[in-house]
């Protein structure tokens, strides 16, 4: 060891460790500094004693208090379980239009059935609703089958063309493959139903035949001006939405192939208070009646 040096300019002695000619003064540390450190050892002590800390070869030290994470989430979620139950029990009794009504319920429902169409409807109808080809828009106030809340309610519970006894259904015949219609007939009524929402039609398009192939074909399902028809699920076809697409080609291969798009039924798969809470949602994304 060498001998104390002291700093001629501070009087402080050095820790003999010198860098490029500085030397570090060896000043004894602050005593705020040391209280709080030797507080933190024996909070540390404390701490081992009372809360679950050392990992041991299986085991861990669980300290007096026995406390554990674990326990307290799965305290929450039950007392959270128990809060939705009685915010569900209120739902199970009340009239879809109560519902709407009363803004305890409604906030219930509306986050019980947003959570609810992420999990079970966005595969199909897209994650806000906004639907895709043969999947409908669920945004808009164009229903194909009825936008009321019970309208709403009754295509959830049971599908269209689902199976279920109580399904919504109504098929379109597929009039080219099926041999009702030859591809010229085909292609003037499609080119006539693209005439009823002032869609461009092809300049050697013969309206008059179409216009007489739909009155004889189509009228008894989509109406006599194409306004659709609720009852069979027909689309409308004078307005600017289509349910798959509004191309000559996608008319065209609409009434070759006929259709028929399957939702399933939600009455076995989902509790009624989740399936009231979705109707109630799906109303008010935008375009309930
Ligand atoms: C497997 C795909 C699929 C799933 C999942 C699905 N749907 Fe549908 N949904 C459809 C199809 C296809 C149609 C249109 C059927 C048709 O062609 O008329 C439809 C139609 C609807 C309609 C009627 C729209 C109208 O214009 O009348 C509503 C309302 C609806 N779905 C809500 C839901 C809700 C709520 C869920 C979730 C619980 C859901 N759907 C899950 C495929 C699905
Ligand atoms: C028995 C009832 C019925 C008859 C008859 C019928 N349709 Fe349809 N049509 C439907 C139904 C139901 C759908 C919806 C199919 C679906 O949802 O998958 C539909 C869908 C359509 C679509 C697609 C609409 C869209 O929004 O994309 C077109 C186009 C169409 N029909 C044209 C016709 C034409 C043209 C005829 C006559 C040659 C006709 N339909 C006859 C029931 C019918």
């Amino acid at each position: 060891m060498a001998k104390k040096e002291i700093d001629q300019i501070s009087g402080i002695e050095t820790t003999g460790h010198e860098w490029d000619g500085l030397k570090e003064l060896n000043n004894p540390l602050p005593r705020w500094w040391l209280w709080t450190f030797y507080a933190t050892i024996a909070w540390s002590a404390v701490y081992w004693i009372l809360m679950p800390s050392w990992p041991l070869l299986t085991d861990y030290t669980r300290g007096i208090r026995g406390h554990s994470q674990r326990a307290v989430v799965i305290e929450q979620v039950e007392a959270l379980r128990a809060l939705r139950a009685q915010h569900g029990a209120d739902l199970a009794d009340a009239a879809l239009e109560d519902i709407q009504a009363t803004p305890r319920m409604l906030e219930f429902a509306m986050a019980n059935g947003r959570a609810a169409f992420g999990d079970n409807c966005a595969p199909c109808h897209g994650a806000g609703g906004a639907g895709a080809i043969g999947y409908p828009n669920l945004n808009d106030d164009d229903w194909i089958w009825g936008g009321t809340l019970d309208d709403i309610h009754q295509t959830i519970l049971y599908g269209i063309r689902s199976g279920h006894e109580q399904a919504r259904f109504g098929d379109m015949p597929a009039f080219g493959r099926d041999g009702l219609l030859d591809a010229q007939q085909v292609r003037a009524v499609a080119n006539y139903v693209r005439s009823l929402s002032g869609l461009e039609v092809e300049p050697t398009a013969d309206l008059a035949l179409g216009r007489t192939i739909y009155e004889d074909n189509c009228a008894s399902c989509h109406g006599d001006s194409g306004e659709g028809m609720r009852e069979v699920g027909a689309p409308n076809l004078t307005d600017p939405i289509w349910l798959y697409g509004s191309s000559l080609e996608a008319i065209i291969h609409r009434i070759e192939v006929g259709g028929g798009g399957v939702m399933p039924a939600w009455d076995q798969r989902l509790d009624p208070v989740t399936i009231k809470s979705l109707a109630v949602y799906v109303h008010a994304l935008g375009g309930g009646e």
